[in-house]
């Protein structure tokens, strides 16, 4: 009688078999709801390239956030559409941008059952969409654009953000907002940083949601190069050191290999964002019946937890959990 275990198929046999050995799993509370937040009242706009998600004024936003925290998804990231913007983004720290005013409203309606985070960059705030301040060469300029950076991590903390998410890609910059966040008594606050950031085309849909796309030029000399690992490594052992509580990798779908090695090396939580185009192509291939879209959402979930993440930021988190995809 041979002792050889040759029969993987027995640990497949029925659902609750594979549930039973299933090695990874996503749970609703990993998840995170990404929000575009316009300002006014009572303003709902589609977004043309991302179906099913919305730019949502605050009082709409916080109907949707409350039927999402019944389905189980207990953070938000939020985007602010500004009503105004000018060359160096000075209207970062307004307290009445639609992401202060949103991160107030929500923490006021949901207090700590809700995770309320923000996203720290200029882009959305610069006339000219860059992520930093330009030099009058029109190069981005890395150590002059860190006050502005500081300035809206602190506002949005100061309106009662849990934890703010810088995603500019300036060097330095999760070590002068942590200095900035305690300085003003704020050491509370949680700093997630978008550690590995990469320079993707999977952002085009996001740039039409959030009106971010550069007027000229593109992200290139700050983003990193979709062609390096070893350097995403190094950008981790960078926001480590700064002070990153959670550290993110960006965009997820077409970079499991670098989730898995962050997260084989980092000392903390690690996050991914399945961003807009990654979340685009799906629907785009679900409206034609090229694809189950339900199926789809489950396996690509999944692997970003096989891949190593703890945190899943992903537009699908709503529809998965009301669908019961997963
Ligand atoms: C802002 C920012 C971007 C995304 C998150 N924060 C766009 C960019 O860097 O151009 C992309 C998110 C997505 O595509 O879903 N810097
Ligand atoms: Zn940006």
């Amino acid at each position: 009688m041979s002792t050889l275990n040759r029969r993987p198929r027995r640990l497949r046999v029925t659902p609750a078999m594979r549930d039973l050995v299933a090695e990874a799993r996503v749970h609703p509370r990993q998840l995170i709801q990404p929000h575009f937040v316009l300002p006014g009242v009572n303003r709902r706009e589609p977004i043309a390239s991302m179906p099913g998600i919305e730019r949502l004024s605050v009082d709409l936003l916080l109907e949707v956030v409350a039927e999402d925290l019944q389905l189980g998804i207990g953070a938000v990231l939020l985007f602010g559409l500004p009503t105004a913007k000018d060359p160096r983004g000075d209207c970062v720290a307004d307290p009445d941008s639609p992401v202060t005013r949103a991160v107030a409203a929500l923490k006021a309606r949901f207090g700590a059952d809700l995770i309320v985070m923000t996203d720290v960059c200029l882009c959305a705030y610069t006339d000219h969409g860059h992520c930093g301040l330009l030099s009058d060469e029109g190069e981005i300029l890395n150590d002059e654009s860190l006050p502005n950076l500081v300035k809206m991590a602190v506002a949005h903390a100061k309106a009662g953000a849990d934890v703010v998410a810088p995603s500019d890609m300036m060097d330095g910059r999760v070590e002068a907002i942590r200095a900035g966040l305690d300085a003003e008594g704020l050491s509370h606050v949680t700093l997630m940083s978008y550690s590995v950031k990469y320079a993707s085309a999977y952002y085009g849909p996001f740039r039409d949601a959030a009106d971010s796309a550069p007027t000229s030029g593109d992200r290139q000399t700050h983003q990193m190069d979709a062609r390096n690992v070893r350097e995403a490594l190094r950008e981790l052992d960078l926001d480590l050191e700064e002070g990153a509580d959670i550290v993110m990798v960006k965009p997820a779908l077409a970079y499991l290999d670098v989730i898995r090695a962050v997260a084989e090396r980092s000392s903390v939580p690690v996050a991914c964002y399945n961003v807009s185009g990654e979340y685009s192509m799906v629907k785009a291939a679900a409206a034609r019946g090229w694809i189950d879209e339900a199926k789809v959402v489950r396996e690509t979930l999944h692997a970003f937890a096989r891949a190593g993440a703890d945190l899943i930021i992903t537009y699908h988190a709503r529809s998965a959990l009301k669908g019961g995809w997963l």
